[in-house]
């Protein structure tokens, strides 16, 4: 080890920075939002100025400027950083992940910055910034944990039982005073391990389209119940010994009926474990989210939503289709084909008219019942469409062309789902979208 970690607390601290520019900021917003007293100053100050300091940074480039701010630091007993001269520092400034109480700093003994910032840009992934909210409960939770355990293994048992449960859960989503509340049930006994069940959206498939918090609980959960529509790569990310548990379920074949994918949820969350249930998308766009919720609910048990990148958002990105656009779409529309009672229940009409987007989720099989309705309702058969298969993934097929043409477009393509069907002028080429804008214009 080269260097040796140490925090410092700020409270009732100064903090000098010598030099003005963007060097000398940079410094300065290190500092923001915490306790310390910033003393900026442009011009080498009176040595008296910087005697309170317990840290004095010096961002002068001038070389004669930095020798008059070095020597007049070097009067002080403060610690010295001069930026971009490690030989002359007290002090390395690490790569900094802020999460209120919780810090982390990454050094490389000055060896390499650009790998240390690096390095804390993925911890940054792995510590998401609520983890802060845990750090405030243990602040607030500290005496009390103190006196109620005295014996340090009971202690730390404690701490596990409240940072780890449910008190931490609730820590997570920012309420503070319920958190306690429930620490204070653990302290004393009356909370036994009670499960949770988080309904998170795995998005379209490259994992890469994770939410960060997707990403968190994901990698807490002891089970996690997934589908056919979640990507393995997703999956990968998880804790290796979660318990992975396919349910299964494609249009027209309920492998795992519904009910019972509900009351296994419940069953597993009774059973004091952390239960995700992942599921394809956004849980709340035609994934059935809704009805988990309700029963997840009914029971008693502790459900939270985690929203995902519905596939009409990633699969469009993807295929840079924008779903609207100033010239060609004032508004978008997500339907399902597959609608409880049967597509034919759809009043196509309401999506008929021009310069608004139709995306079709599970429209596959009622393809050529809704191009057909929509023309019936009067939108034009020249209307471009595009089909998108499997987006995001490496088995992405794609096919682009008239409404018109709908059916046979799928078929020509073997497309079988998932698919989305988008429908409306921005499925055109990017080429002939960037065309007509400036044919219009
Ligand atoms: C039961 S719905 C679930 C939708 C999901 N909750 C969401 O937000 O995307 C399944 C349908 O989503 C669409 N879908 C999901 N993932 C897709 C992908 N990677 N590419 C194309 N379509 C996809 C298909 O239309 C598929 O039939």
């Amino acid at each position: 080890m080269q260097s040796f970690p140490a925090f410092l607390p700020l409270e009732g601290r100064s903090i000098a920075i010598i030099g003005a520019g963007p060097a000398a900021d940079a410094k300065a917003r290190l500092f923001e939002g915490s306790p310390a007293t910033v003393l900026r100053f442009a011009e080498t100050p009176d040595a008296g100025e910087l005697e309170i300091a317990a840290l004095i940074f010096i961002a002068e480039a001038d070389p004669a400027k930095r020798e008059t701010a070095l020597a007049a630091a070097r009067r002080t007993r403060a610690w010295v950083n001069v930026v971009d001269a490690a030989a002359l520092c007290d002090f390395i400034t690490p790569a900094i992940v802020d999460r209120g109480e919780l810090v982390i700093g990454v050094s490389t003994s000055g060896a390499a910055p650009t790998l240390a910032r690096d390095i804390r840009a993925k911890i940054e992934t792995l510590v998401p910034a609520a983890y802060a909210k845990l750090a405030d409960l243990a602040r607030r939770m500290r005496d009390r944990v103190l006196n109620a355990k005295p014996s340090l293994a009971d202690r730390r048992a404690a701490w596990e039982s409240i940072l780890r449960g449910q008190a931490g859960e609730r820590a997570l989503t920012g309420d503070l005073d319920g958190a306690a509340a429930l620490a204070e049930e653990t302290l004393r006994g009356a909370r036994s391990a009670r499960g949770v069940v988080h309904l998170v959206g795995a998005g379209p498939g490259d994992p890469e389209l994770l939410t960060l918090k997707a990403l968190r609980i994901l990698q807490d959960a002891d089970i996690i119940f997934h589908d056919k529509l979640v990507d393995a790569r997703v999956l990968d990310l998880a804790r290796r010994d979660a318990e992975r548990v396919f349910v299964g379920k494609s249009r027209g074949d309920h492998s795992v009926p519904q009910r019972e994918i509900e009351w296994r949820l419940i069953a597993a969350a009774r059973a004091g474990k952390r239960v995700v249930r992942l599921k394809g998308g956004d849980p709340f766009i035609f994934g059935r989210g809704g009805e988990e919720m309700e029963a997840l609910r009914a029971a008693g048990v502790e459900a939270h939503v985690v929203p995902g990148v519905t596939s009409a958002l990633g699969v469009a990105a993807e295929a840079q289709i924008p779903l609207t656009h100033r010239d060609h779409a004032q508004s978008v529309t997500f339907v399902t084909g597959h609608a409880k009672d049967g597509a034919s229940a759809m009043d196509w009409s309401a999506f008929a008219g021009s310069a608004q987007t139709l995306v079709v989720y599970m429209g596959v099989d009622t393809a050529s019942q809704t191009a057909a309705a929509l023309i019936a309702a009067g939108r034009s058969p020249d209307t471009p469409v595009a089909v998108i298969e499997n987006g995001t993934t490496e088995r992405v097929k794609n096919v682009r062309g008239a409404l018109r043409d709908l059916p046979r477009l799928i078929g020509d393509a073997g497309i079988v789902g998932p698919a989305l069907l988008f429908i409306g002028e921005v499925a055109a080429a990017p080429s002939a979208l960037t065309q007509a804008a400036e044919d219009a214009a």
